[in-house]
């Protein structure tokens, strides 16, 4: 049995809840239309779920949700809020609110609501437990293919070895290339990254090698080049596909010999540091077509990891979702957000062409976009496009008749909620916006419980 209470100072609306709520036979209702007197129950006894309107005379829903958090955190409290209320909504889920429903709303939408309440709390306390997912040197990730990766950076970090990682862009290339590093013997001896395609050849040539004074006009002084200043640590080539042939042949010469010399420079500086270089694009076939060197890339490739893109390790997609999501909340001190069910499967559906980049991207802009705790498929940005495709293919196995039913309640239900919402309830306004007669708009909203308040 879940005890619930529901308080609302208009006595019509209480009325239609209680009718709606009837469908869950494991309910013990209580209502209330005076919010002072539903402090003085809460006061004495508990509840799974308080179900409040937010914009009541005296005591609001607001004052409700402080003191239900203050006396009884464990009871969830879902917000029914009026129209056009945003703010108020958005401060109703700081404080703990579970979710708010913002008028008119269907009965669907209501249940969809409560069931989440019930299911998301079992299962956080279920899966923070059991979840397996893994954390190394701030790689998230739970998919074996992964889990071969670290295996195999593990094994490479103690050996000063030469690594070749390739993937997609925004697969994390970079992150394994720091994650080696810092699991290496030098790890407080330098990373250096840089990028092989952000300079021209001349002056990325002195940013690496450095330069003597008087070597080039505008060479006023000796410089060190950054690979003296990454002496005995790590070097990280990104983009090494776009390095120029004639620094290919100078890196060659230095991975080699393990010396350098200054442009302009006659003496001979010795040099150890590890090369990781990176790539998203096909060495193998620059090789081929004669763009990228065979003997350098067998010198870079001692050790090639190839990043799977992200749609191949799909485990991976909800734990780096949760994990991003956490950061932001714990970032700006919020209170933690779930995905709800329908979310993750669209995340799950999604093929990330972006890879770990996009996902991050997205889930920072559902947390812009949403004000509530828990994000649904319609917060998900990118996904979203995805999900209308797959409702359309979902359609397909239904049959005529069921198929065209779902299409036209989907509509009917946006059409009806955008004008009883834009006219703030008033069922005359919307039938003459709408072009209907008042008894079609109460018919529409009674097939599908449309929740409004006029
Ligand atoms: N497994 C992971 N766990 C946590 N964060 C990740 C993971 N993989 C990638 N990221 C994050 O995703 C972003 C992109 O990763 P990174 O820059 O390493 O990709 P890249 O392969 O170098 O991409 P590009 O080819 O576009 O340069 C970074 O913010 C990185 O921290
Ligand atoms: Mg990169």
């Amino acid at each position: 049995m879940k005890r619930v209470l529901l308080i609302d100072d208009e006595i019509d609306m209480l009325n239609s809840f209680q009718k709606i709520l009837s469908h869950y036979e494991d309910f013990k209702i209580s209502s209330v239309y005076d919010p002072n007197e539903a402090l003085e129950i809460l006061k004495k006894e508990k509840f799974d779920l308080v179900i409040t309107d937010l914009k009541m005379k005296e005591v609001t829903g607001l004052d409700i949700l402080k003191f239900i958090k203050k006396s009884s955190p464990e009871t969830e409290v879902l917000m029914i809020s009026g129209y056009g209320t945003i703010e108020a909504s958005v401060e109703a889920m700081k404080e703990g609110a579970f979710d708010f429903l913002e008028k008119p709303f269907t009965s669907k939408k209501l249940f969809e609501s409560i069931d989440r309440i019930f299911y998301e709390s079992q299962s956080r306390t279920g899966s923070e437990e059991d979840s397996d997912e893994k954390v190394v040197e701030g790689i998230i990730y739970k998919s074996d293919k992964m889990q071969q990766i670290i295996d195999l950076i593990n094994k490479v970090a103690s050996r000063k070895m030469s690594v070749l990682i390739t993937g997609e862009s925004g697969t994390g290339k970079e992150l394994i290339a720091r994650a080696i590093h810092k699991l290496s013997k030098s790890s407080l001896d330098p990373f250096v990254p840089v990028n092989c395609g952000a300079l021209p050849e001349h002056l990325f040539e002195s940013e690496l090698f450095g330069h003597e004074r008087g070597a080039f006009t505008g060479a006023v002084k000796t410089k060190p080049g950054l690979l003296e200043f990454a002496n005995n640590g790590t070097f990280f080539f990104d983009e090494i596909g776009d390095m120029s042939q004639a620094l290919q042949v100078k890196l060659l010469r230095m991975l080699q010999e393990k010396k350098i010399r200054r442009v302009g420079g006659q003496k001979e500086i010795e040099i150890d540091v590890r090369i990781i270089a990176a790539t998203n694009k096909n060495l193998e076939t620059a090789v081929e077509e004669k763009k990228f060197r065979k003997d350098l890339f067998y010198r870079l490739n001692a050790i090639q990891i190839e990043i799977p893109p992200l749609k191949d390790r799909i485990e991976d997609v909800i734990p780096l979702s949760k994990h991003f999501m956490k950061e932001l909340c714990n970032r700006d001190d919020r209170p933690p957000r779930q995905f709800s069910e329908d979310a993750m499967k669209a995340l799950l559906s999604y093929s990330w062409p972006g890879n770990v980049r996009e996902l991050q991207n997205m889930v920072e802009r559902a947390y812009f976009l949403s004000s509530s705790n828990i994000i649904h498929e319609s917060d998900i940005p990118l996904a979203n496009t995805k999900s209308s495709s797959r409702l359309e293919e979902q359609m397909m196995h239904l049959s005529y008749k069921d198929a065209r039913d779902k299409l036209l309640e989907r509509f009917e239900v946006e059409y009806l909620t955008y004008y009883l919402k834009k006219n703030d309830g008033n069922v005359t306004r919307t039938a003459e916006d709408c072009g209907l007669d008042r008894r079609s708009i109460h018919r529409l909203i009674n097939k599908y419980n449309i929740i409004y308040q006029e």
